[in-house]
Protein backbone atom coordinates (compact mmCIF):
# COMPACT_ATOMS: atom_id res chain seq x y z
CA UNK A 1 0.00 0.00 0.00
CA UNK A 2 1.33 3.48 -1.04
CA UNK A 3 2.67 5.33 2.00
CA UNK A 4 2.24 9.02 0.31
CA UNK A 5 -0.79 10.99 0.78
CA UNK A 6 -3.30 9.83 -1.82
CA UNK A 7 -5.07 11.92 -4.70
CA UNK A 8 -8.49 10.91 -5.99
CA UNK A 9 -9.75 13.17 -9.52
CA UNK A 10 -13.22 13.52 -10.98
CA UNK A 11 -12.86 13.98 -14.93
CA UNK A 12 -16.11 14.79 -15.35
CA UNK A 13 -15.24 15.28 -19.13
CA UNK A 14 -17.58 16.53 -21.55
CA UNK A 15 -20.39 15.38 -19.12
CA UNK A 16 -23.05 17.62 -17.36
CA UNK A 17 -25.02 20.72 -17.83
CA UNK A 18 -25.31 23.76 -15.63
CA UNK A 19 -27.73 22.92 -13.41
CA UNK A 20 -26.42 19.01 -12.76
CA UNK A 21 -22.89 20.53 -12.67
CA UNK A 22 -24.25 22.65 -9.80
CA UNK A 23 -25.83 19.65 -8.09
CA UNK A 24 -23.29 17.12 -8.55
CA UNK A 25 -20.87 19.24 -6.62
CA UNK A 26 -23.03 20.36 -3.99
CA UNK A 27 -23.89 16.06 -3.51
CA UNK A 28 -20.10 16.04 -3.47
CA UNK A 29 -19.64 18.57 -1.20
CA UNK A 30 -22.53 17.18 1.46
CA UNK A 31 -21.34 13.64 1.28
CA UNK A 32 -17.53 14.75 2.08
CA UNK A 33 -17.34 16.13 5.34
CA UNK A 34 -14.11 15.07 6.16
CA UNK A 35 -13.11 13.33 2.80
CA UNK A 36 -9.68 15.46 2.34
CA UNK A 37 -8.34 14.71 5.84
CA UNK A 38 -6.77 11.86 4.78
CA UNK A 39 -7.12 12.33 0.73
CA UNK A 40 -6.40 15.21 -1.93
CA UNK A 41 -9.57 15.24 -3.57
CA UNK A 42 -10.02 16.81 -7.12
CA UNK A 43 -13.21 17.55 -9.39
CA UNK A 44 -12.32 18.50 -13.15
CA UNK A 45 -15.33 19.95 -14.92
CA UNK A 46 -15.75 21.23 -18.07
CA UNK A 47 -14.42 25.11 -18.34
CA UNK A 48 -17.95 26.24 -18.61
CA UNK A 49 -19.10 24.96 -15.20
CA UNK A 50 -15.38 26.03 -13.43
CA UNK A 51 -16.95 29.34 -11.61
CA UNK A 52 -19.81 27.67 -10.39
CA UNK A 53 -18.77 24.41 -9.55
CA UNK A 54 -15.78 26.73 -8.09
CA UNK A 55 -18.20 29.05 -5.92
CA UNK A 56 -20.08 25.65 -4.80
CA UNK A 57 -16.88 24.74 -3.72
CA UNK A 58 -16.02 27.88 -1.14
CA UNK A 59 -13.25 27.28 0.97
CA UNK A 60 -14.01 23.38 0.96
CA UNK A 61 -10.53 21.41 0.66
CA UNK A 62 -11.47 19.63 -2.60
CA UNK A 63 -9.18 21.41 -5.14
CA UNK A 64 -10.95 22.42 -8.33
CA UNK A 65 -9.50 21.09 -11.18
CA UNK A 66 -9.20 21.58 -15.15
CA UNK A 67 -9.24 19.49 -18.29
CA UNK A 68 -6.92 21.40 -20.22
CA UNK A 69 -4.97 24.04 -20.80
CA UNK A 70 -3.21 26.24 -23.34
CA UNK A 71 0.25 27.09 -23.00
CA UNK A 72 0.62 30.48 -24.60
CA UNK A 73 -0.64 33.44 -22.28
CA UNK A 74 -2.81 35.19 -24.43
CA UNK A 75 -3.70 36.42 -27.80
CA UNK A 76 -5.58 35.14 -30.93
CA UNK A 77 -6.02 31.64 -29.66
CA UNK A 78 -9.46 30.69 -30.27
CA UNK A 79 -11.08 28.33 -28.26
CA UNK A 80 -8.08 27.93 -25.97
CA UNK A 81 -8.04 28.62 -22.19
CA UNK A 82 -4.46 30.09 -20.52
CA UNK A 83 -2.90 29.11 -17.28
CA UNK A 84 -3.72 33.04 -15.94
CA UNK A 85 -7.66 32.29 -16.63
CA UNK A 86 -7.56 29.56 -14.68
CA UNK A 87 -5.98 30.94 -11.87
CA UNK A 88 -8.42 33.78 -12.03
CA UNK A 89 -10.91 31.09 -11.21
CA UNK A 90 -9.23 29.76 -8.40
CA UNK A 91 -8.18 26.44 -9.92
CA UNK A 92 -5.18 24.73 -8.77
CA UNK A 93 -4.84 21.57 -10.68
CA UNK A 94 -4.99 20.62 -14.61
CA UNK A 95 -5.01 17.57 -16.20
CA UNK A 96 -2.65 17.66 -19.39
CA UNK A 97 -2.22 15.21 -22.14
CA UNK A 98 -5.12 12.96 -21.13
CA UNK A 99 -5.75 10.29 -23.47
CA UNK A 100 -8.92 11.75 -25.13
CA UNK A 101 -6.52 14.83 -25.57
CA UNK A 102 -3.93 12.74 -27.11
CA UNK A 103 -5.99 10.35 -29.31
CA UNK A 104 -9.13 12.57 -29.67
CA UNK A 105 -7.61 15.60 -30.61
CA UNK A 106 -4.38 14.85 -31.44
CA UNK A 107 -2.31 16.36 -29.13
CA UNK A 108 1.74 15.23 -29.36
CA UNK A 109 4.13 14.79 -26.15
CA UNK A 110 5.87 18.20 -27.18
CA UNK A 111 2.81 20.33 -27.25
CA UNK A 112 1.63 18.10 -23.98
CA UNK A 113 5.21 19.48 -22.72
CA UNK A 114 5.16 23.17 -23.23
CA UNK A 115 1.07 23.20 -21.58
CA UNK A 116 2.73 21.01 -18.52
CA UNK A 117 5.68 23.84 -17.87
CA UNK A 118 3.02 26.58 -18.06
CA UNK A 119 1.04 24.99 -15.85
CA UNK A 120 3.31 24.84 -13.44
CA UNK A 121 5.56 28.30 -14.26
CA UNK A 122 1.36 29.56 -13.16
CA UNK A 123 1.80 27.80 -9.95
CA UNK A 124 -0.79 24.94 -10.90
CA UNK A 125 -0.31 21.60 -10.20
CA UNK A 126 0.09 19.39 -13.57
CA UNK A 127 -1.42 15.84 -13.59
CA UNK A 128 0.72 14.18 -16.66
CA UNK A 129 -1.17 11.55 -17.84
CA UNK A 130 -0.02 8.83 -19.92
CA UNK A 131 -0.73 5.63 -21.32
CA UNK A 132 -0.81 2.29 -23.70
CA UNK A 133 -2.92 1.45 -26.67
CA UNK A 134 -4.49 -1.81 -26.84
CA UNK A 135 -2.98 -2.15 -29.48
CA UNK A 136 0.41 -1.11 -28.30
CA UNK A 137 0.11 -3.22 -25.04
CA UNK A 138 -0.72 -6.17 -27.34
CA UNK A 139 2.51 -5.63 -29.11
CA UNK A 140 4.42 -5.31 -26.07
CA UNK A 141 5.20 -1.77 -26.33
CA UNK A 142 3.65 -0.81 -22.58
CA UNK A 143 6.56 -0.06 -20.93
CA UNK A 144 8.41 1.59 -23.43
CA UNK A 145 5.32 3.93 -24.96
CA UNK A 146 4.87 4.90 -21.02
CA UNK A 147 8.48 5.47 -20.65
CA UNK A 148 8.68 7.64 -23.28
CA UNK A 149 5.65 10.04 -22.53
CA UNK A 150 7.05 10.40 -19.20
CA UNK A 151 10.17 11.44 -20.46
CA UNK A 152 8.84 13.73 -23.29
CA UNK A 153 6.10 15.27 -21.04
CA UNK A 154 8.75 15.60 -18.58
CA UNK A 155 11.34 17.31 -20.59
CA UNK A 156 12.93 20.36 -19.10
CA UNK A 157 11.25 20.49 -16.05
CA UNK A 158 13.51 20.59 -12.98
CA UNK A 159 13.45 18.69 -10.03
CA UNK A 160 12.21 21.18 -7.44
CA UNK A 161 9.03 21.13 -9.97
CA UNK A 162 8.42 17.88 -9.38
CA UNK A 163 6.53 18.64 -6.44
CA UNK A 164 3.87 20.34 -8.54
CA UNK A 165 3.72 17.38 -10.87
CA UNK A 166 1.22 13.69 -10.44
CA UNK A 167 1.25 11.55 -12.88
CA UNK A 168 -1.87 9.72 -13.68
CA UNK A 169 -1.20 6.42 -15.70
CA UNK A 170 -4.78 5.10 -17.56
CA UNK A 171 -4.01 2.70 -20.11
CA UNK A 172 -6.58 3.51 -22.78
CA UNK A 173 -7.95 0.42 -23.50
CA UNK A 174 -9.67 0.56 -19.87
CA UNK A 175 -10.92 4.25 -20.45
CA UNK A 176 -14.47 3.88 -20.19
CA UNK A 177 -14.40 0.55 -21.73
CA UNK A 178 -15.37 -1.15 -18.14
CA UNK A 179 -12.21 -2.89 -18.48
CA UNK A 180 -9.76 -2.29 -15.89
CA UNK A 181 -5.86 -3.53 -15.41
CA UNK A 182 -5.58 -6.27 -13.05
CA UNK A 183 -3.59 -4.40 -9.56
CA UNK A 184 -0.69 -6.53 -10.58
CA UNK A 185 -1.02 -4.89 -14.40
CA UNK A 186 -1.25 -1.44 -12.71
CA UNK A 187 1.46 -2.57 -10.27
CA UNK A 188 4.08 -3.34 -12.63
CA UNK A 189 4.09 -0.06 -14.75
CA UNK A 190 3.29 2.04 -11.97
CA UNK A 191 6.66 0.56 -10.49
CA UNK A 192 8.21 1.04 -14.09
CA UNK A 193 7.41 4.98 -13.79
CA UNK A 194 8.66 5.09 -10.40
CA UNK A 195 12.14 3.66 -11.45
CA UNK A 196 11.97 6.00 -14.34
CA UNK A 197 11.54 9.17 -12.14
CA UNK A 198 14.53 7.81 -10.46
CA UNK A 199 16.22 7.79 -13.08
CA UNK A 200 15.82 11.16 -14.90
CA UNK A 201 15.71 13.06 -11.66
CA UNK A 202 16.55 10.80 -8.07
CA UNK A 203 15.42 8.21 -5.60
CA UNK A 204 13.72 11.02 -3.45
CA UNK A 205 12.20 12.63 -5.73
CA UNK A 206 10.64 9.01 -7.24
CA UNK A 207 9.41 8.34 -3.98
CA UNK A 208 7.35 11.44 -3.03
CA UNK A 209 5.97 11.86 -6.57
CA UNK A 210 2.26 10.48 -6.52
CA UNK A 211 1.00 8.45 -9.30
CA UNK A 212 -2.77 7.77 -9.78
CA UNK A 213 -4.20 5.15 -11.81
CA UNK A 214 -7.44 5.64 -13.92
CA UNK A 215 -9.63 3.77 -16.56
CA UNK A 216 -13.05 2.53 -15.27
CA UNK A 217 -12.50 2.42 -11.52
CA UNK A 218 -15.58 2.32 -9.47
CA UNK A 219 -15.85 1.40 -5.79
CA UNK A 220 -15.57 -2.31 -6.63
CA UNK A 221 -12.24 -2.49 -7.60
CA UNK A 222 -10.57 0.80 -6.02
CA UNK A 223 -9.65 -1.07 -2.90
CA UNK A 224 -8.00 -3.47 -4.58
CA UNK A 225 -5.58 -1.51 -6.82
CA UNK A 226 -5.14 1.05 -3.76
CA UNK A 227 -3.70 -2.27 -2.27
CA UNK A 228 -0.22 -1.84 -4.77
CA UNK A 229 2.87 -0.30 -3.37
CA UNK A 230 3.02 2.32 -6.26
CA UNK A 231 -0.68 3.12 -6.84
CA UNK A 232 -1.51 5.98 -5.22
CA UNK A 233 -4.97 7.32 -5.63
CA UNK A 234 -7.01 7.52 -8.98
CA UNK A 235 -8.56 9.51 -11.65
CA UNK A 236 -12.19 8.62 -12.16
CA UNK A 237 -14.25 9.22 -15.48
CA UNK A 238 -17.31 7.46 -15.05
CA UNK A 239 -17.61 6.73 -11.86
CA UNK A 240 -17.05 10.61 -10.55
CA UNK A 241 -20.27 11.58 -12.52
CA UNK A 242 -22.30 9.97 -9.60
CA UNK A 243 -21.20 11.75 -6.02
CA UNK A 244 -21.51 8.46 -4.31
CA UNK A 245 -19.85 6.16 -6.41
CA UNK A 246 -16.52 8.68 -6.87
CA UNK A 247 -16.57 9.23 -2.36
CA UNK A 248 -16.68 5.36 -2.01
CA UNK A 249 -13.47 5.47 -4.16
CA UNK A 250 -12.03 8.66 -2.23
CA UNK A 251 -12.64 6.48 0.97
CA UNK A 252 -11.18 3.27 -0.58
CA UNK A 253 -7.15 4.87 -0.34
CA UNK A 254 -6.06 4.88 2.97
CA UNK A 255 -6.57 7.81 5.68
CA UNK A 256 -9.82 8.94 4.17
CA UNK A 257 -12.49 8.82 6.12
CA UNK A 258 -16.00 10.99 4.65
P1 LIG B 1 -13.19 6.19 -16.85
O1 LIG B 1 -12.28 7.43 -17.31
O2 LIG B 1 -13.09 6.11 -15.35
O3 LIG B 1 -14.56 6.52 -17.33
O4 LIG B 1 -12.63 4.97 -17.51
C1 LIG B 1 -11.05 7.66 -16.67
C2 LIG B 1 -10.38 8.85 -17.29
O5 LIG B 1 -10.46 9.02 -18.50
O6 LIG B 1 -9.76 9.67 -16.58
Amino acid sequence: MSTRRPIVGGNWKMNTNLASAVELVEDVVAQCQTCTAGCDVALFPPFPYLNPVGAKLGHHAILLGAQDLYHEPNGAFTGEVSAEMLIDLDVEIVLVGHSERRHVIGEDDFLLNRKLHTALAAGLTGVLCIGETMVQREAGQTQQVTVDQLRAGLEQIRVEQMRQVVIAYEPVWAIGTGRTATPEDAQAVHAQIRTTLAGLYDEATAAVTRIQYGGSVKPSNAAALYQQPDIDGFLVGGASLKADQFLDIVRSTVGATA
